[in-house]
């Protein structure tokens, strides 16, 4: 059965507003799923782009795009009001919201998802945590079958790029912060990153996905990272350890222990290998265990695709029924650098007849690499070559494991690099 598009609103053309749009005037394949009616922004002549349709209308009148009753208002402007009356007003005549304000939603979210279902609409929020990560449809579906027991995570990029830029323990948290300004992780006035209100609010927001319980964010802890020097990440190292801003609530008895602030984290665990701006959360269940989401905490492309996918959400009831995966080939991998490991029985001119091969299918060599040790009659050693196409690196080990120099078959392995750093 065919459904109508839903029609959108957006209210707000910033950073997450203007990637929004960029994406559903990007993808037509949506178009038929979502249709955007109205921008609205103060003063908003000075947000007009040529690249949205003529058929969406620029407006700074919020009582007239609410009276045209939009199926859905994304909220991209911030803050609790005015931002959080005209999402209260949209769900209260039934129009279905789609936020990233975790401010809201932490000082409001019982009253606003109350009013969401007494209106019989709904009240979306995949933005408001960890930005394009999607851990609240993880969390609230994907782990919807245990009993959740502790929520951990790095939900403030700015943090943990000053945090994990001091972990040589060379460099001050001045020094720091000036560059996570220039570029662009850090505001002016960085005090709700740094001192814990950022990751505070959005731990509000996870505890009410994972518990269901809304915890007030003036009742949780928070200590600054502003005290930790470059010292204390040469010790925290000594013991195996670097230092993080961590956010965590944890079940316990009939109340939760949640806290927001700079804490020892294993050098080597997922936390103490979280880099940059990245966000990371780990989620403790009764039954499965520890499974982790990561990625992008915030920025505007990556905060925009969870507002979407929480749009498509809302149009995806009907079309689950009818699913369809159409029949696809699978081709070649782009060119990539290989591993090339070698057991040979020594002698003479291995190498440069291996380096022949692959020079004759255009495969050039990007290092050789070998352990000292080995008996000369099984001597490992490793051949790495530069980006090429996997049909031509197969037909060179083809032709070189004819060679009567093997004391073992030759193994070649993709190297994933690019794929692989962030795991
Ligand atoms: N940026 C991120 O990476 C990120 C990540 C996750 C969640 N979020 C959340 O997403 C929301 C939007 O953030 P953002 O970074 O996109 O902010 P932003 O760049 O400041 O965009 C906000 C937009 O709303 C407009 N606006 C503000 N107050 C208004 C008012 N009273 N009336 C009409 N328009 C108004 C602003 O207009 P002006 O241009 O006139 O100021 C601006 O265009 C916030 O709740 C934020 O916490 C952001």
């Amino acid at each position: 059965m065919k459904t109508k598009p839903l029609s959108v609103a957006l209210l707000g053309f910033g950073t997450v507003g203007g990637s929004v749009a960029r994406i559903v005037c990007e993808r037509p394949e949506l178009a038929d799923r979502i249709r955007l009616t109205h921008i609205f922004n103060r003063d908003v002549a000075r947000k007009r782009v040529d690249w949205v349709p003529s058929s969406v209308a620029w407006t700074e009148d919020i009582d007239a795009l609410l009276e045209s009753k939009p199926d859905v208002v994304v909220e991209v402007i911030g803050g609790i009001a005015p931002a959080g009356d005209w999402v209260r007003r949209a769900l209260g005549q039934g129009t279905a919201v789609v936020t990233a304000n975790k401010m809201l939603l932490a000082a409001h979210g019982p009253e606003l998802l109350d009013l969401a279902v007494r209106h019989e609409t709904q009240l979306r929020f995949e933005a408001a945590v960890a930005g394009g990560v999607p851990l609240i449809h993880g969390v609230r579906e994907g782990l919807a079958g245990d009993r959740l027991l502790r929520v951990t995570g790095i939900l403030n990029g700015t943090s943990n790029y000053v945090l994990s830029a001091m972990s040589g323990g060379e460099q001050s948290m001045e020094t720091v912060m000036v560059e996570a300004r220039r570029l662009g992780y850090a505001e002016a006035d960085p005090s709700a990153d740094v001192d814990g209100d950022d990751a505070g609010a959005k731990l509000v927001v996870l505890a009410g996905i994972a518990f269901r319980r809304h915890l007030q964010l003036a009742d949780i802890p928070r200590h600054s990272i502003r005290p930790i020097s470059a010292p204390d990440f040469r010790y925290a190292d000594r013991l195996g350890c670097t230092i993080r801003q961590v956010a965590l609530v944890e079940a316990r008895g009939d109340g939760f222990h949640a806290f927001v602030g700079p804490a020892l984290v294993p050098r080597g665990s997922n936390f103490g290998l979280n880099m940059d701006a990245n966000n990371i959360v780990t989620v403790a269940g009764h039954y499965g265990g520890e499974n982790s989401f990561s990625g992008a905490g915030a920025g505007g492309p990556a905060t925009a695709v969870a507002v979407v996918s929480d749009l498509l959400s809302l149009t995806q009831r009907e079309r689950d029924r009818n699913e369809e995966w159409l029949p696809a080939s699978v081709v070649a991998p782009p060119a990539r650098p290989y591993y090339l490991r070698f057991v040979v029985k020594d002698r003479q001119g291995i190498l440069s007849l291996i380096a022949a091969s692959l020079a004759d299918k255009g495969i050039n060599l990007d290092a050789v690499l070998q352990e000292p040790g080995y008996p000369k009659d099984t001597l490992p050693f490793v051949i790495t070559v530069e980006p090429c196409e996997e049909d031509a690196l197969v037909a060179a080990v083809q032709e070189i494991a004819t060679a009567d120099f093997h004391a073992e078959p030759p193994l070649a392995l993709p190297m994933l690099l690019g794929e692989a750093r962030r795991t």
